[in-house]
């Protein structure tokens, strides 16, 4: 069964056919980076009106590539309705309610969390339930117990940033590239990871995360290390750039790691899943692998292709809900603030 799946939610135009849930037939993903870069970060209204631009050609080439004669052998279509910015996600939601309604196709529903979660299916071995997932990304940083298929239940998540906005936010102060995660992860690889012994924010006895003060850490040290310098920038000099960045990567990888390690033993789980665009790092995947190695868990990891946003997880994900009867009405509305949980009761 060929599912197409939609995603709009940030500031990618994505559109994917994937057959049972499992195997990618084509995957299109359109950027948007080389707007938002200039800005240092997301501009919700220029994503919006990029997203309407891409939307068609992206699904086209979608299923051109799957090769299909139109949508004649598309069985539903699946779209991402939320969390998301709100403008963003409204263009695909539309655009996906009217190609059901015209081509007389079943419509489903997908919360972007769950098709994250969802990637991991796209992959050989597909993990078994129950397994913890960590779900890390630019917008979240959740830490969940899936018992099965729309059975969710959160145990962790930030209380303020997420470890993706806080890369992305460190990475601009570096003076580094949009989005930041990859150009720390790439210039950590040169750098000492012990050299400047960055915070790391543990929260006794939970198993929530805290982001924002390690940023301002890096801010502080920037600021105390600037003085010999004679404009006002904290750009640090090339040369300390390594050392910084694999310092801070290395304090959010400890966070991160520990949590989700704590997670799966107090909740007697020997599998993990790691999904969103986070889970692309490379020093997160290294020392989570090693850790779970040691304790005797297995870690279950996508191509970092499938990290960041992509309308796979989404054709994956609805095809679970195909199976279990979910459609979604031609009401459906996108959310910007959309609490996984509450996706499974199909609106
Ligand atoms: O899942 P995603 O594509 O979008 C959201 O749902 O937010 O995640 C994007 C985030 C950005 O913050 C980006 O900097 C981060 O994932 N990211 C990385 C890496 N690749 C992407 N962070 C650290 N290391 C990476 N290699
Ligand atoms: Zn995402």
């Amino acid at each position: 069964m060929l599912i197409l799946g939609i995603d709009t939610s940030c500031d990618d135009t994505a559109a994917s056919v994937v057959e049972d849930g499992a195997k990618i037939i084509s995957n299109v993903v359109s950027t948007q980076n080389e707007i938002h870069k200039k800005y240092g970060g997301i501009v919700p209204e220029l994503a919006s009106r990029m997203h309407l631009e891409m939307i068609l050609p992206v699904v086209d080439e979608a299923l051109h590539k799957a090769g299909n004669n139109g949508f004649k052998d598309i069985s539903a279509i699946a779209v991402c309705h939320g969390p998301g910015l709100i403008g963003s996600l409204l263009i695909g939601v539309c655009f996906a309610k009217s190609l059901a309604y015209v081509n007389k196709l079943p419509l489903i529903a997908v919360n972007h969390l769950e098709g994250h979660m969802f990637s991991s299916f796209l992959e050989d071995p597909v993990p078994e339930f129950p397994f913890i997932a960590l779900v890390v990304s630019g917008g979240h940083t959740n830490l969940y117990r899936v018992n099965g298929f729309g059975k969710y239940n959160e145990i962790g998540k930030t209380l303020d940033d997420a470890a993706g906005e806080a890369f992305d936010k460190v990475a601009k102060l570096l003076g580094l590239g949009y989005p930041g995660g990859p150009f720390i992860d790439k210039i950590a690889e040169t750098g000492n990871p012990l050299a400047i012994p960055f915070p790391r924010p543990i929260l006794r006895d939970s198993l929530d995360f805290s982001f924002s003060g390690l940023k301002t850490a890096v801010l502080n040290f920037l600021k105390t290390n600037s003085s010999s310098k004679q404009d006002s920038s904290l750009v640090p000099h090339p040369s300390s750039l390594p050392d910084i960045a694999a310092s801070f990567q290395s304090a959010v990888v400890d966070v991160l790691v520990e949590k989700t390690i704590e997670a799966a033993r107090t909740n007697s789980l020997n599998k993990i899943v790691l999904s969103g665009g986070v889970s692309a790092n490379s020093f997160l995947r290294k020392t989570i692998s090693k850790r779970a190695e040691a304790e005797g868990f297995k870690v279950y990891m996508t191509s970092p292709n499938l990290c960041t946003d992509n309308a796979a997880m989404i054709a994956s994900a609805g095809f679970y809900y195909f199976n279990h009867g979910k459609h979604a009405s031609f009401g459906l509305n996108p959310k910007a603030y959309l609490p996984l949980g509450s996706a499974y009761s199909q609106p």
